[in-house]
């Protein structure tokens, strides 16, 4: 399994795994946020460019999607399958994880939100796998998530943002599901509201969420570019 560079259309950023705590790097847009910290400047401000700087050295996961809601807070999403994280689920929850490939007793938050307003995390509950998923907002502003590795493949997963005072967290769906399973998919926004869900691996179709009882579509270009180099991978739409 690989990570692949994720659409742009999706506002998603592919982070790093390679440290077991991970960083937030948040490109500074107002004053509000800036702090001292100290020997972190990357770019530099002269050059227009903005600057980044660290503002929490533990987000309890290793982001591999994040998502910035329209409450300027931040969905960082990792995945299931992975192990220990360093961030618990609230209230002594723990997934069912019969299964999980790696832990019997999964205990452990794949997915946080963070704040800039209080720089903290706080855990959300993901269940199912979405290694490689993909994601849009939708007109409401809630960020749908569709599909993953294992158990997520064909998932649809929302969250719908609230205030910092209030309390949201993932809602796996129990009525929706995708008609194939799909990750490294591109999923973009329709002017009808509804999103198409291009490609993805092994995958020539495309579909419509919701559906509308409209099926799978093939799409013959994709089996033509599924190359060794993974080149239809998180297609650009
Ligand atoms: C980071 O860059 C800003 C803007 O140029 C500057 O004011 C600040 O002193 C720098 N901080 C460090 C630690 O270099
Ligand atoms: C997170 O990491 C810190 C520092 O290593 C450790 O003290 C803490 O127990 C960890 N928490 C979890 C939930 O793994
Ligand atoms: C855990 O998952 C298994 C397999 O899906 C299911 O059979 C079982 O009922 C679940 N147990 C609980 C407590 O949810």
């Amino acid at each position: 399994m690989r990570r692949r560079r994720p659409p742009t259309v999706s506002k998603f950023f592919v982070g790093s795994k390679l440290a077991l705590t991970a960083i937030i790097l948040v490109l500074l847009q107002t004053s509000i946020l800036l702090k001292q910290a100290e020997g972190q400047n990357v770019s530099n401000i002269a050059t227009g460019g903005g600057i980044w700087e660290l503002l929490l050295t533990n987000a309890g996961i290793p982001s591999m999607h994040s998502a910035v809601t329209r409450y300027g807070s931040v969905v960082l999403l990792d995945h299931t399958n992975v192990g220990a994280e360093n961030i618990t689920l609230p209230g002594g929850k723990c997934r069912n994880t019969t299964y999980d490939l790696v832990l019997k007793d999964d205990c452990y938050a794949h997915s946080v939100l963070y704040s800039p307003t209080t720089n903290t995390v706080r855990p959300l509950t993901i269940l199912t796998d979405t290694w490689c998923s993909a994601g849009q907002f939708v007109s409401d502003g809630s960020l749908v998530q569709t599909g993953g590795g294992y158990e997520g493949q064909q998932k649809v997963r929302i969250f719908k943002p609230c205030s910092t005072n209030q309390v949201c967290d993932w809602v796996e769906s129990t009525t929706q599901t995708l008609q194939f399973p799909r990750w490294y998919t591109t999923n973009q926004l329709l002017p009808d509201g509804r999103q198409i869900l291009v490609g993805g691996k092994a995958a020539f179709t495309v579909e419509f969420l919701p559906s509308n009882s409209e099926g799978l579509v093939k799409l013959p270009f994709l089996q033509q570019t599924n190359d060794f180099e993974d080149d239809n991978w998180y297609p650009f739409v």
